[in-house]
């Protein structure tokens, strides 16, 4: 694993490999779902080398990755969370046994707002799923247009995924049974409360509010950022 130094990371929470992958089989089902629709919706020619998995974790969505685009023979992955690289450089040995060549594989300390391919190296595939809601709404689109526009190969594509279900009933009933009074675990959950409609905590991007879609396509298709490069969105879960 190459440990250059990061940009100070975005997001302020500590990251725990071991209890993320406790619910690996549920994290991985977008990661299916946008990886399937990727290969589905492909030029039959398509073909990736190279692929980059941004905010790549614990090297789970990498090994999806792998698995969706065997032809991939440099893969990297990068993240800004040191604990969350030691657990993904587990798995290079699994990922580096391609089905012909050896693949070449890589896990690095990086941060997806600014991360760059070196010179001749763009990555036909980037794949960020369940890392942009990390970012501050003010950098969130710059960033997905940064990587089209700079850092995807021409005709690459750039996939992403982030989820938006904080205010989907499932989590709001878990605040509202954590915070309850006279249970046997009242005061476990001290933490727990971002009330709805608030809209900036400065230890929680992941609540700030996802932009529309309409957003989205004022960035990237008016703006004729896309150009020869495919954009895959997987609805926001
Ligand atoms: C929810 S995990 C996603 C892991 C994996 N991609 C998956 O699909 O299961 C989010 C990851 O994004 C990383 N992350 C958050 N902000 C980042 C940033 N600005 N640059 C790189 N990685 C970041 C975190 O360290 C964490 O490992």
């Amino acid at each position: 694993m190459s440990t250059t130094t990061p940009n100070p990371p975005s997001n302020p929470l500590p990251w725990n490999p071991h209890q993320y992958l406790l619910f690996q089989t549920e994290r991985n089902r977008p990661i299916h779902d946008l990886l399937s629709y990727l290969r589905l919706s492909a030029h039959p020619s398509f073909s990736p080398t190279r692929v980059a998995d941004l905010g790549c974790g614990p090297g789970n969505s990498t090994k999806l990755l792998t698995q969706y685009f065997p032809s991939a023979k440099e893969v990297v992955g990068i993240d800004s969370s040191g604990d969350m690289l030691s657990s993904a450089s587990k798995v290079i040995p699994e990922l580096e046994s391609g089905p012909e060549d050896k693949r070449e594989v890589r896990f690095s300390l990086g941060d997806v707002r600014t991360w760059t391919a070196p010179e001749g190296k763009k990555p036909d595939i980037i794949l960020a799923n369940a890392v942009l809601h990390w970012l501050r709404h003010k950098d969130r689109i710059p960033t997905v247009v940064r990587l089209v526009r700079n850092v995807v190969a021409d005709g690459g594509v750039v996939a992403i995924q982030m989820p938006d279900n904080y205010y989907e009933w499932t989590h709001r009933a878990m605040r509202e049974v954590a915070v309850m009074k006279g249970v046997p675990w009242e005061g476990c959950f001290p933490r727990v409360g971002y009330s709805e409609g608030e809209s900036y905590t400065e230890e929680r991007p992941d609540l700030d509010p996802i932009e529309s879609m309409e957003e989205w396509y004022q960035a990237l298709n008016k703006g004729h950022v896309l150009g020869n490069v495919q954009m895959l969105v997987n609805g926001f879960a």
